[in-house]
């Protein structure tokens, strides 16, 4: 039998091959749902009250209600989108510097990348949230100022990612307490924009990033699902409450 050689002098007969079951840096994000699914996770979340929002929660909501109008918007979904993926990105970071402290424990390393990898696929989860947006808002013609959808959420974006940081630093809970109200809000912010434009259930869904989310018969069914996405990131968020820390278990 012939031999080839790599760059480390290994013949073909050293290399072996590990087939992974379960790769650690996929992570499913919230589930896709049909369209009766869709009809009930939105009777369910207009039939729930409002979590009780915090002072910075508030902070947050109120310059967006002043600025954007208090009604929902494609505009104003948009500019929410572009914020909602800071607390994970935050979260994100702090789970790096977590691995580099306690790296020489396995299991914990082990449970902080797994944690790692919720929070980068809960960004690419609100990152097609902001994209299916921006195309609505696109064919919709709707106009957006550079004060408004540029500066504006920049500036709220730096505040909240400084804040999820620092919150998780130090009581890891209030910046999960703070995402939970956030995901309420955009919960509830879909779910109302739904029922209270019902046109919403005629027009086909535009279906341009339809490979990436899946295939959605109205715009108020993709609406729908987007709403639901948010409260699975809601419940995730509070499931995290009772052991927030990357080294108490989260059983
Ligand atoms: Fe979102
Ligand atoms: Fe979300």
């Amino acid at each position: 039998m012939s031999t080839t050689a790599n760059d480390a002098g290994d013949t073909k007969e050293d290399i072996m091959t590990v087939t992974i079951e379960q790769r650690p840096e996929v992570h499913d994000g919230p589930p896709k749902l049909g369209p009766e699914e869709l009809r009930a996770a939105q009777r369910r979340t207009l039939d729930s009250p409002r979590m009780k929002y915090g002072l910075l929660a508030k902070m947050m909501f109120l310059p967006v209600d002043l600025m954007y109008g208090k009604r929902g918007s494609y505009t104003k979904f948009a500019m929410l989108e572009i914020i909602a993926r800071v607390p994970y990105q935050a979260w994100e970071r702090m789970g790096y510097w977590a691995l580099h402290r306690h790296r020489g424990t396995s299991t914990l390393a082990k449970r902080v990348v797994g944690r790692i990898v919720e929070a980068r696929s809960d960004q690419d989860n609100e990152q097609f949230h902001l994209l299916i947006m921006q195309d609505l808002v696109q064919r919709g013609g709707h106009r957006q100022n550079w004060l408004l959808h540029r500066a504006a959420p920049w500036a709220i974006s730096f505040f909240y990612y400084h804040v999820s940081w620092l919150l998780f630093l130090v009581k890891p809970e209030l910046s999960y307490r703070l995402n939970a109200e956030f995901e309420d809000h955009a919960e509830h912010e879909y779910m109302n924009f739904v029922a209270e434009n019902p046109e919403l259930e005629f027009q086909p869904a535009p279906g341009t990033y339809a490979a990436e989310y899946g295939h959605y018969a109205s715009v108020a069914d993709l609406l729908r699902q987007i709403g639901h996405d948010e409260r699975v990131h809601k419940l995730d968020s509070l499931a995290n409450l009772p052991a927030p820390r990357f080294h108490q278990s989260r059983a």
